[in-house]
């Protein structure tokens, strides 16, 4: 239940990744790896019938503001943010979180990252 409006979610999990590109030399998602990621993350879910209504849904983002932690990516309803190093943190993300309801505590971004 979405306890904002007390109507059931559209999603049971939504992850949104950033996709941001700077060209002005600052760090940015884009730089490491956020588009594979997330078209791993897109394609993955989708070859385990996660997504859909009422399941998964993975979604492109601008900058989160989290930029110090990059690459991110967030899972909500938790507010859970996490940062990714290689395809195996994905998997873990996806099958331990998306799939399973189970936050990889390992990967989560330490409160006080920003930008
Ligand atoms: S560039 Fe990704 S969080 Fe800012």
């Amino acid at each position: 239940m979405n306890p904002a409006t007390s109507a059931p979610s559209y999603y049971q999990r939504h992850i949104f990744f950033c996709l941001n590109q700077r060209d002005n030399g600052q760090a940015c998602c884009a730089e490491q790896g956020a588009q594979q990621s997330f078209d791993h993350c897109k394609a993955r879910v989708k070859a385990l019938g996660l997504d859909g209504p009422g399941r998964v849904r993975v979604n492109k983002a601008g900058c989160l503001d989290r930029c110090a932690g990059g690459p991110v990516a967030v899972v909500y309803p938790e507010g859970a943010w996490y940062t990714y190093v290689d395809r195996a943190d994905l998997d873990e993300i996806i099958d331990s979180h998306l799939r399973d309801g189970v936050p990889v505590q390992r990967l989560l971004l330490a409160p006080e990252v920003g930008r």
